[in-house]
């Protein structure tokens, strides 16, 4: 069966089906303007079948458009999905780039396990995305820091009611304009601690990139609007002391000697972006450290003077400064506090290899338009 499945990896062939209403040139660049995060989606989509007997099989772009199912379908009853997010960018000479694309399909290949899901070949999450890409090129922005925002995702589609892992499952990539996540930009953002809500648990699905996990930060992330805050900080579930991360972002404190200091922890996902920031950290010679992070510790160290700067990072809000941490009884840092120097510097060299304004010393970026 493995074997059957690689050798069908190897003979990829896409069917391309153009979309007949494709949006016009005017209302393409109309909708460029200010795309905002999330809004605003392509003419196309990528759609693969799988199931127990034939694998992964009919792998095709399509018109974007509903996705038609049986009520039954057991995504919808018992949640058995994952997704991933990564970003298209157009550097000077108009070629299209991604960045560690084969590092989201290796983690929606951890997901998929977790979930009990089919693990899609590597070779076909990065075909897909060429695919979709190639179709919609003229989607991926020309302006300053917009990209194509691109969501694969996977999920249960069989109609059946019984709780086991589905036989039939479908594999979709859709697209979408995308400029800044916060509607400030990258204003320095007040976080929430949540201390009545965990996201995840011990050996439940915290690593994995898959809905539930969303689903379960809502509520804490109502709370963080309630109280002015753009995010939530989530405590590890066990003993409500360790940072664990942000319902869609890693957390990193940096001590004042340059230091980064990141939770570990078995239930975070392991964010692209973060590791992407300590290798470049590294690559200045400064500390990484990641380790347990006790909330005390941020906000003695805050005091004292040794904790300097706060920041989030993911890929879709790449690195966002953490001006205040705000919980029910104390607050750390204030709301007009500037960004970090350190911050800004790390969050900078990024968005400059991204955009090929800087060379990729690690290889980092795979072009998807040749
Ligand atoms: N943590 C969560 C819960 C996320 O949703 C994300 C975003 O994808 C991240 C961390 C950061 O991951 P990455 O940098 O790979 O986007
Ligand atoms: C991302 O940064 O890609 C995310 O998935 C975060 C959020 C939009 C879910």
């Amino acid at each position: 069966m493995a074997i059957q499945l690689q050798m069908a990896a190897q003979d990829l062939h896409f069917q391309t089906f153009r979309n007949e209403n494709a949006k016009s040139k005017e209302e393409r660049d109309a909708l460029l303007v200010d795309p905002g995060f999330g809004k605003v989606f392509t003419d196309h989509m990528v759609d693969i079948c799988w199931s127990d007997k034939g694998g992964w099989h009919r792998p095709r772009v399509q018109p974007y458009g509903p996705i038609s199912m049986d009520p039954a379908a057991a995504v919808l009853h018992y949640s058995q999905e994952v997704f991933e997010g990564l970003k298209a960018y157009r550097h000077a000479d108009g070629s299209v780039w991604s960045f560690r694309p084969e590092a989201n399909a290796y983690r929606m290949q951890r997901s998929a396990r977790r979930l009990a899901l089919p693990e899609l070949p590597v070779e076909y999450f990065l075909e897909s995305i060429k695919q979709l890409v190639r179709n919609d090129i003229d989607w991926v922005p020309e302006s300053g820091e917009q990209s194509l925002y691109l969501r694969p995702f996977m999920f249960a589609k069989e109609a059946f009611l019984g709780v086991r892992p589905a036989n039939k499952v479908n594999y979709y990539v859709i697209a979408s304009p995308a400029g800044a996540y916060f509607p400030g930009g990258v204003a320095p953002v007040s976080i929430w601690l949540s201390t009545d809500y965990a996201r995840a648990g011990k050996g439940g699905t915290g690593a994995a990139k898959t809905g539930g996990n969303y689903a379960s930060s809502l509520v804490a992330q109502q709370e963080a609007y309630e109280n002015g805050c753009a995010q939530v900080l989530f405590l590890d579930s066990e003993e409500g002391l360790y940072l664990e991360e942000l319902g869609g972002m890693n957390v990193v404190l940096v001590h004042k000697d340059g230091t980064l200091i990141t939770p570990e922890s078995s239930s975070i996902l392991e964010g692209i972006t973060l590791d992407s920031i300590l290798h470049l950290a590294r690559d200045r010679g400064l500390a990484t450290e990641m380790r347990r992070v006790s909330i005390h510790e941020w906000r003695d160290e805050a005091a004292s003077g040794n904790i300097t700067e706060a920041f989030a990072c993911g890929t879709a809000a790449v690195v966002a400064p953490i001006a205040q941490l705000k919980a029910a009884n104390f607050t750390i840092g204030d709301a007009d506090a500037p960004a970090g120097e350190l911050t800004m510097s790390l969050r900078q060299e990024l968005l400059d290899i991204q955009y090929g304004r800087l060379p990729d010393p690690h290889g980092w970026m795979t072009r998807l338009d040749a």
